[in-house]
């Protein structure tokens, strides 16, 4: 605290990101990153950018990316917004979007980031209990509200919401924009983009962090409606005109455009997790039906910081919540199949042990 602070910074309660331990050899599965390296194709768009074109600045349009995502997802470049990460595009959605008099309704247990875009940007909420098994209940988000977000799947859970239960919310709807925070959605679900032409309040937010395994690049973006989109362009420009960089746009548009190693890594991350799932299951522990690239797992007997701080001693570090809830699970992102057999040893040998 000092003295400088604004009374705004006095009263915030920043989110506090999944660590980054500078260690070697460490099984990290608490931050839900890709295991596989991104499209070597992305990796020499970005060589191919490194020169003396840097002393210019980007296009603050991202025009290219904007092109590369409409022609992949099937809609018009204006319906493209693009980010710093797709943290950086929910930050403007709150701004642009969500802000309004009535409170804005997400689930109890989500992403932990929503009440902090609130806080920063004075937002009101109001939480929604998920149902015991943790899936949403649409009918509870019927009623009026200053608009909704949720991720779907949702995090930390890993479950998901079926598309016919996204239209039916969106039929309820239609006074408010209703955000879809696609993050995972590639590891398992049908994207809410074949909605937008129907309902000009859905926002679908994506990242390049997880099923294109570029989450040190920090892109991100949203698809919506033209009038949606016009929003975030008046945040974003009124905040930062340059949020991508060149090495950024270019590698960002080589992984859009590699639809192989796209296809091919995602579903290596879906063969694992049924793996994991049945490995996990077979140890004790209740596994949430995930179409993620993690699963959300609870031992029957085990109590989840302990098993957090014994797997840590062996180097592997998954993410534990200490929230209402949630307390007594564990998040593990799905590593290669070699990470998660020694994550499962070492919970044989943990579970052997006491
Ligand atoms: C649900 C959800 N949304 C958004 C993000 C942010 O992703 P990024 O800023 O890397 O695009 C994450 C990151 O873990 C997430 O879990």
């Amino acid at each position: 605290m000092s003295r400088y602070w604004s009374e705004v910074v006095k009263h915030l309660t920043p989110y506090i990101p999944g660590e980054q331990p500078k260690l070697a050899n460490l099984v990290k599965l608490n931050t839900n990153e890709n295991p596989y390296g991104p499209s070597p194709r992305a990796i020499e768009a970005i060589r191919a950018e490194l020169g003396d074109a840097l002393r210019l600045y980007p296009d603050p349009n991202a025009d290219a990316l904007k092109a590369a995502i409409a022609n992949c997802h099937g809609v018009d470049a204006r319906q493209v917004f693009v980010g710093n990460g797709s943290d950086e595009v929910l930050a403007h959605v709150f701004l642009g979007l969500l802000r309004h008099a009535r409170p804005i309704l997400f689930p109890d247990v989500t992403y932990s980031f929503y009440p902090v875009y609130a806080g920063l940007y004075e937002v009101p909420f109001e939480t929604v209990p998920l149902a015991d098994d943790f899936s949403i209940r649409v009918d509870d988000y019927l009623k009026p509200n200053g608009g909704i977000i949720f991720p779907n799947p949702n995090a930390p859970t890993g479950r998901l919401l079926p598309l016919a239960e996204i239209e039916r919310l969106l039929e309820g709807n239609s006074d408010s924009v209703v955000v879809i925070d696609e993050a995972y959605v590639d590891f398992g679900g049908d994207s809410a983009i074949s909605l937008i032409g129907r309902f000009p309040n859905l926002l679908v937010v994506h990242t390049l962090s997880k099923s294109r395994s570029l989450a040190g690049l920090r892109v991100g973006f949203a698809v919506g409606d033209a009038g949606l989109i016009e929003a975030l362009e008046r945040v974003k420009n009124s905040f930062n005109s340059y949020p991508l960089d060149r090495l950024a746009i270019a590698g960002a548009v080589a992984a859009i455009n590699d639809r192989e190693h796209f296809e091919r890594t995602r579903l290596a991350v879906m063969a694992t997790r049924a793996r994991l799932i049945a490995d996990l299951s077979g140890l004790g522990f209740d596994v949430v039906p995930s179409a993620a690239n993690f699963v959300f797992a609870r031992h029957a007997k085990r109590d989840a910081a302990a098993l957090a701080l014994a797997l840590r001693e062996r180097n592997i570090i998954v993410r534990h919540f200490k929230l209402p809830r949630i307390d007594q699970h564990l998040r593990i992102t799905v590593g290669t199949d070699a990470q998660c057999a020694t994550l499962i040893s070492a919970l044989r040998a943990i579970l052997a042990a006491t």
